[in-house]
């Protein structure tokens, strides 16, 4: 568990940072980025930080994988590389730094050991979790092995590494539908995630089975709550994650990974779009699309959220905390997530 006191004071002594409105107006170029989403008083405030990590990150010969959720300062100020889950998992293969700091939750830094082991993974907070992650153990997949005999158990990536080795395969957003179909047999296993498997279910030609997790952030979201905005705003476009309910998804316009969603805002560039998902989403993309109105209907995810400059600062000054997973149980989650890049790959995802 973090001390956040001893965390202040000590950062405090190695490192100036105060609100800095000098440092701010010099780095006006990062700032660009996230202008519409964070005052200049803001940016004075992270500044300092930003300055600290992306030097840090130098010394420490360290690279940021930033998921699409975010905040701005940390998404456009420190990041190497973001995106969805499967292209940080596919980037965290290719990394040859030495150090992956992860600004994302605990599965993804994970995923990122699990498939460059070699490699020292930090968590800027070991409590950033995630309710679909904590929803199954592996005796969740051995219980859902003994009902559907023979069934091929299918895992998001949004699992342990525990839950990942005793599955055949994983998928994400991106690709949940096109794994589902490659499998043999007609019932496939799918594990968390009973909304985004009841969304394949409705595309798939297979007896889709699933487990009753969901994602605290997703879950909250209505149909009704889509049909009243429609009514009162007509004409938006609505754009929303696979983790929302079937009754919401069947209300979008679209539903994809959140690159998906940012590249379908990108291409059609709407006069106005809810975005149904997390709350940085809109606010990360808000400066390069400036005619599209990004209406955000806005929960946050108090997972992501718990990722922040300070946090990142103080996980590469003092080295902290490195993700660690046995090794026996990470080759068996390897073959899993490894297969479903391999699957991705050839179906051109
Ligand atoms: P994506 O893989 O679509 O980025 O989703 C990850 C996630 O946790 C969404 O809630
Ligand atoms: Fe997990 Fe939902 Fe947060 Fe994504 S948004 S990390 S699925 S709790």
């Amino acid at each position: 568990m973090l001390d956040t006191t001893d965390m202040r004071s000590t950062l405090a002594e190695h490192y100036d940072l105060a609100p800095n409105i000098d440092l701010a107006a010099s780095m006006s170029d990062l700032h660009a980025k996230m202008e519409r989403s964070l005052p200049f008083p803001d940016w004075a405030m992270h500044a300092p930080y930003v300055a600290a990590i992306n030097r840090l990150k130098k010394e420490r010969n360290a690279v940021i994988l930033a998921h699409n959720y975010m905040t701005p300062e940390i998404y456009h100020g420190i990041s190497d590389f973001v995106g969805d889950s499967l292209a940080l998992a596919i980037k965290a293969m290719e990394v040859e730094q030495e150090v992956i700091v992860q600004c994302g939750v605990h599965f993804m830094a994970e995923t990122s050991k699990i498939l460059n082991p070699a490699k020292t993974v930090l968590m800027p907070d070991m409590g950033a979790g995630c309710s679909l992650a904590e929803s199954i153990t592996a005796e969740g997949i051995a219980e859902m092995r003994a009902k559907y005999p023979g069934a091929p158990v299918v895992s998001y990536v949004n699992t342990t590494a525990e839950v990942k080795a005793a599955s055949d395969i994983c998928c994400t957003s991106a690709n949940a539908l096109q794994i589902v179909e490659a499998m043999e047999g007609d019932t496939v296993i799918m594990t968390p995630d009973q909304y985004l498997a009841q969304n394949v279910a409705a595309q798939s030609s297979k007896n889709v089975v699933y487990w009753p997790g969901s994602c605290v952030v997703h879950e909250q979201y209505s149909a009704q709550e889509m049909r009243d905005y429609r009514e009162a705003n007509p004409g938006t476009r609505i754009v929303a994650h696979p983790e929302c309910r079937p009754e919401v998804v069947e209300e979008a316009d679209f539903t994809g990974s959140t690159t998906g969603m940012i590249d379908w805002v990108r291409q059609n560039r709407p006069e106005r779009v809810l975005l149904v998902t997390e709350c940085s989403m809109a606010a990360n993309v808000a400066e390069e699309l400036p005619e599209v109105d990004l209406t955000k209907p806005c929960n946050a995810c108090p997972y992501m959220k718990k990722i922040t400059l300070e946090k990142v600062l103080w996980s590469l000054h003092t080295m902290t905390e490195p993700v660690e997973v046995d090794p026996e149980v990470s080759a068996r989650a390897r073959v899993a997530v490894e297969r479903m890049i391999d699957l991705s790959r050839k179906l051109g995802l």
